[in-house]
């Protein structure tokens, strides 16, 4: 069974949005070309994700995340997958107030084909959203537990848990729709939340870590192939044991040159 989908066609907003009650949309990290190329007739959308900051930079958080690494990173991945739609994360810092917001979001679209970018934050930042977009810029929102807030929020947080926190998350979620989003990540909250905040807004739902309520998925491909060793979020599913298939081929590559079998005289020029 081919697990390539027949008739590739780009995506676009208006697809995105039309997918609504339609058809669940599979969205999925990328940091660079050799693996935008892989997904890009399989995956709706790419997220060139400031996780990247934390499973490409090694660092702990998001936070220290660059502009400039995003733009670095998105060129990589757009030109590994120039059919695919390609959504690159505001770092942190980078949308504080919508002069500047929009003055990197220009940046963003002047040096990179990206089609869209992505911010975190739910009302405080529906302002932001709709300089943004009534400036030709297309925005995903992102609400729910939102990496870039850890520290303010003392840590990484499941959101939706109570009445007051679902109903602060669905007037997020509207607030970012009427503000001219197109879809809206939602990280990290309750099931039960995630179906109601689905059901509220007209613009696509993609979960994370928020059960299979929302309209579409989203997971950092380092996670779902199994590279990433040391935890496994609860969300996530091993589609893969990537760091041992890595570990047992780099392992027989040295014993073959330990033991002289690699390279072969088929190998040789
Ligand atoms: O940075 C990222 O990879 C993300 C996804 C987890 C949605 O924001």
């Amino acid at each position: 069974m081919s697990i390539i989908k027949n008739n590739f066609e780009k995506m676009n907003v208006t697809k995105i949005k039309n997918s609504k009650n339609n058809n669940k949309l599979t969205m999925i990290t990328a940091y660079d070309a050799l693996f935008s190329k892989l997904f890009e007739e399989i995956a709706d959308m790419i997220l060139v994700g400031d996780s990247l900051n934390m499973s490409f930079a090694g660092k702990p958080d998001t936070l220290s995340a660059t502009l400039d690494q995003m733009i670095y990173h998105t060129n990589a991945v757009c030109a590994g997958a120039p059919k695919a739609f390609v959504i690159l994360d505001m770092p942190f810092g980078t949308y504080l107030n919508e002069n500047q917001a929009l003055e990197n979001a220009v940046k963003v679209y002047q040096q990179t084909n990206a089609n869209a970018i992505k911010i975190e934050g739910g009302e405080d930042r529906a302002h932001i959203v709709k300089h943004l977009c009534s400036n030709s810029v297309a925005v995903m929102g992102h609400i729910g537990l939102m990496p870039q807030y850890v520290r303010s929020e003392g840590g990484y947080k499941v959101r939706g848990k109570t009445e007051n926190d679902t109903l602060q998350l669905i007037k997020d979620a509207i607030a970012v729709e009427k503000a001219g989003a197109f879809a809206i990540v939602v990280e990290g909250v309750k099931s039960e939340a995630a179906l109601r905040i689905t059901q509220a807004v007209n613009i696509p739902v993609i979960g994370i870590g928020a059960g299979n309520v929302t309209d579409g998925q989203v997971l950092v491909w380092s996670d779902m192939l199994g590279f990433f060793e040391d935890f496994k979020p609860k969300f996530v599913r091993h589609y893969l044991d990537g760091a041992k298939l890595v570990k047992d081929s780099v392992n027989q590559y040295r014993n073959d040159v330990q033991d002289k079998s690699f390279p072969s005289k088929e190998e040789e020029y």
